[in-house]
């Protein structure tokens, strides 16, 4: 695990005036992680009212016919995923959190975490009623110590005043969260290694089926869902599906947070109704580039790059239209690469992430991203690439692509496969001059 410095902050909770904040209303707010700060503003109501005035069921419902997708990246229909465990059958059942946020580009949990970490144990609490699950466990990684401190003192200020534990507001319903730090992993955060790694085994995922709802934590019925995903919940139960059904597009309903990263004048999280468009987050609130920039990866790293054009930027921001350009809106982590970077060392960066973070579990990533992706990049950067290893990396990524146990090995393909499409004339003068087309790079002489 990696020492990470503690930020006195949030970095930032920059939101657009013209739309309403809901999921970072109070993050940035002094003494907002308090459980007095947040049942001033109507803190744990939802629970009551959920508690105290639905069955599990109507619960369910409500999420469902919200349209609420998971924010964890696959964008899976939050309800239609509860409905999927099976018939209460006298079993502990689990709701867990996937607060493991690893993915390079992806920071928006962090600060729900570190600044209104109550709002996130109120919508496991609601997801746990709707699902019958009496526990909770919240996966966090481990880097993330200021959230888990935060976290920490949020159970213990919950369970003190009964927010937690037994019998919540009278209801007969138990309820209590199982705080769990990682080890600083990406591949923790895959939802059956992640299971692993919290019962103390190695971080492997699991061959599915049995799906997490039929044979999960300690193979017990589970479901898990993503911290901005269950902190949506909250807002559903408290205002109500069509409230959040009418925000978005067809699609993609609700409010979603956008994370903005590399050369923008104002990088930083950003909470816009699903459909808003790249221009609107990078120009409008992002305040602009601070240099030319070439592309764009939409959802975090493994999200396929886009070329920073008037097209991509007026493209809206929803798990549809975006998969239509040819990528995908994942975590909604919008990372901007600038003109002079040079693309093959940018790509290069990110396959050295996937090949570390590995588990090694299976032939086609261990031997195919740790192994033969990473020796093809590590020739190209080094200016001794020849004539055939682009068509010979396409083709490693085609023997790769589907083939692996878990999505890691083809979330490296993200960025390797795009960058050849959208920048193969980079590649190709690197190979046939030695030496980039851009120089600014961490690894040439030049730089
Ligand atoms: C390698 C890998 C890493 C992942 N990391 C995360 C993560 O850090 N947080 C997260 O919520 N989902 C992550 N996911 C997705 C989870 O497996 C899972 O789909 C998600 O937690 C479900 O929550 P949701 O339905 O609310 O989106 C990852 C998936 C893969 C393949």
């Amino acid at each position: 695990m990696t020492a990470v410095a503690d930020k006195p902050r949030a970095i930032t909770s920059r939101t657009d005036p013209r739309f309403e904040v809901v999921l970072y209303k109070h993050v940035g707010v002094e003494g907002a992680h308090t459980l007095a700060y947040y049942r001033q503003h109507g803190g744990y109501e939802a629970l009551k009212k959920a508690l105290t005035g639905m069955k599990p069921a109507e619960v369910t419902d409500e999420v469902k016919r919200s349209g609420l997708r998971g924010r964890g990246g696959a964008g899976f229909p939050t309800g239609v995923k509860w409905s999927f465990m099976p018939p209460v059958d006298g079993r502990q059942r689990f709701i867990v959190c996937n607060a493991d946020e690893s993915e390079p580009g992806s920071f928006k949990d962090r600060y729900i975490m570190e600044d209104d970490p109550h709002q996130l144990l109120e919508g496991m609490a609601i997801a746990g009623y709707a699902i019958g699950a009496t526990k909770g466990v919240l996966y966090i990684r481990g880097e993330y110590y200021r959230a888990y401190e935060r976290l920490r003192e949020a159970i213990a200020e919950a369970r003190a005043e009964g927010l937690l534990g037994r019998d919540l507001f009278g209801s007969g319903f138990d309820f209590d969260v199982i705080l769990h730090r990682g080890a600083g992993a990406y591949i923790c955060g895959e939802e059956t290694a992640l299971m692993n790694s919290f019962e103390g085994l190695r971080a492997n995922p699991r061959l599915k089926p049995p799906f997490p709802a039929q044979a999960g934590v300690y193979g017990l019925p589970t479901t898990i869902n993503n911290v901005e995903s269950l902190a949506s919940v909250v807002h559903i139960i408290s205002r109500g599906a069509d409230w959040f059904a009418a925000m978005g597009t067809e699609d993609s309903k609700g409010t979603k947070l956008y994370q903005l990263s590399g050369p923008a004048v104002r990088p930083g999280v950003y909470e816009l109704p699903m459909g808003a468009t790249f221009r609107e987050l990078i120009f409008d609130l992002g305040g602009g580039v601070t240099e030319p920039v070439k592309a764009l990866i939409p959802g975090g790293s493994s999200t396929p790059m886009l070329p920073f054009t008037d097209d991509v930027l007026d493209t809206p921001m929803d798990y549809g239209a975006i998969v239509k350009k040819g990528s995908m809106l994942g975590t909604g982590g919008v990372i901007l690469i600038p003109r002079d970077k040079c693309i093959v060392n940018a790509t290069w960066n990110l396959v050295r992430f996937y090949a570390h973070e590995s588990c090694g579990k299976c032939t086609p990533c261990r031997e195919g991203i740790s192994g033969w992706m990473t020796k093809m990049y590590q020739k190209l950067v080094a200016g001794l690439g020849e004539a055939g290893d682009l068509e010979l990396i396409e083709m490693m990524a085609e023997n790769i692509k589907g083939k692996a146990f878990c999505p890691l090995a083809d979330a490296c393909l993200g960025p390797v496969l795009s960058s050849i499409a959208h920048f193969r004339d980079e590649y190709e003068y690197l190979i046939a001059h030695g030496r980039p087309m851009y120089t600014r790079s961490s690894w040439w002489k030049d730089a």
